[in-house]
């Protein structure tokens, strides 16, 4: 078992009868939804919203039942990776590019725990680039306005020679912050700025995390 299954699996363990589900997204949330999804197998009744198409078809794949939006309030638990998670909890998400639907998963949740392999704990947030979701429309000068603000690398993602769109229909921006000192400051800053839809900073949203080792041991913080 590697790091990133000794994690999502211990995290699907928080998973009960009756609960309705925020499904992540990449390859640690993989684990997470696998291990829902064999315990679904084997009789758990549950119903779960997923933050990205390729995890609504990971969890149609273990028969494990989607709902939508409209039909419920809240979820129990979400469950979901992170590309760096800082002593604080604060994270840095969306290197998959699902950063807006897993927010929003997230914080329409009673319970938000980030599954990470070791290799994701950092001291100080900012050397992932950060993603930053953009409208498609004059995304040009929402990407000066962010360089102009910064001073910083901000670099348009791209996927088979074309720019990346989200499932949301947006572009991404990955900014080099580097280091990032005051990140509920910044992700204030950027979520005020027009043109930006959402970023990747999730500060004050986890009450768990789920650290997994390569020998297969998880901590629980
Ligand atoms: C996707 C995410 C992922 O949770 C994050 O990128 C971590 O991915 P992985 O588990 O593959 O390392 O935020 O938008």
């Amino acid at each position: 078992m590697n790091a990133k299954q000794a994690a999502g699996y211990r995290a699907a363990e928080w998973v009960e009868d009756g609960m309705i589900v925020g499904l992540g997204t990449g390859s640690t949330a993989y684990y997470a939804i696998e291990k829902i999804g064999l315990r679904v197998a084997e009789g758990l009744k549950i119903k779960a919203i997923a933050t990205s198409k390729a995890s609504e078809e990971l969890a149609a794949k273990y028969d494990i039942p989607l709902i939508k939006s409209s039909e419920v309030k809240r979820l129990d638990i979400a469950i979901d990776g992170a590309d760096e998670v800082d002593p604080d909890m604060a994270l840095i998400k969306g290197g998959g590019g699902a950063l807006l639907r897993e927010k929003l998963v997230a914080i329409n949740s009673d319970r938000f725990i980030v599954i990470a392999d070791i290799g994701k704990m950092v001291a100080r947030l900012g050397q992932f680039k950060l993603p930053i979701e953009i409208v498609p429309f004059c995304y040009e000068w929402t990407l000066e306005q962010l360089r102009n603000r910064y001073d910083i690398d901000f670099a348009m993602r791209m996927r088979d020679g074309g720019l990346y769109v989200t499932d949301n229909g947006n572009y991404i921006a990955d900014a080099a912050f580097g280091s990032i000192e005051f990140p509920a400051q910044l992700s204030h800053e950027l979520k005020m700025m027009t043109g930006v839809v959402d970023h990747g900073l999730f500060v004050d949203i986890a009450q768990t995390v789920v650290v997994g080792y390569d020998d297969g041991r998880t901590e629980v913080i």
